[in-house]
């Protein structure tokens, strides 16, 4: 299974946990995310300064932290990608997933969806997949 759009990674977590998906790979552009999502699936914790939006004071911060309800499993994988070229041959995922994804990338909405049509066309074990 490929997530598009990954973030930090809740639903790729949730779907791999709860699926029998051998691999799981959550691409994201953004390296931060990937970092954090990594460590925190593999059951450490990270710690996050949160200002509500509207703070007014610095004081009104609020320290998070992240964590798994468990370890994820072997399989899950985060890739720092953009999602208009995903790193994969062509026809090596069985299912994509865009969460949140499509709906904001205004103009590229096409492009995307052929980016995951092209990473989903041939049915394939997952198993092998290539990562570039
Ligand atoms: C609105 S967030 C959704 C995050 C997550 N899927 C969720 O549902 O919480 C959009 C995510 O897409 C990522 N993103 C936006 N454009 C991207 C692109 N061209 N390639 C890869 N990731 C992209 C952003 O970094 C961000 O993590």
């Amino acid at each position: 299974m490929l997530v598009l759009g990954a973030g930090a990674g809740r639903l790729a977590y949730d779907v791999h946990m709860q699926t029998t998906a051998r691999t799981t790979v959550a691409l994201d552009f953004n390296p931060l995310l990937s970092i954090v999502a990594d460590r925190v699936t593999r059951a450490e914790t990270h710690r996050a300064l949160r200002v509500p939006d509207r703070a007014a004071r610095a004081d009104a911060a609020v320290l998070r932290t992240l964590a798994a309800p468990a370890p994820a499993r072997a399989g899950l994988v985060f890739v720092v990608a953009d999602a208009h070229r995903p790193p994969f041959r062509h026809g090596a995922f069985d299912t994509v997933v865009t969460p949140w994804l499509v709906d904001i990338l205004p103009g590229a909405v096409r492009r995307a969806l052929r980016a995951s049509q092209r990473a989903a066309r041939r049915r394939r074990p997952l198993a092998q997949l290539r990562l570039a």
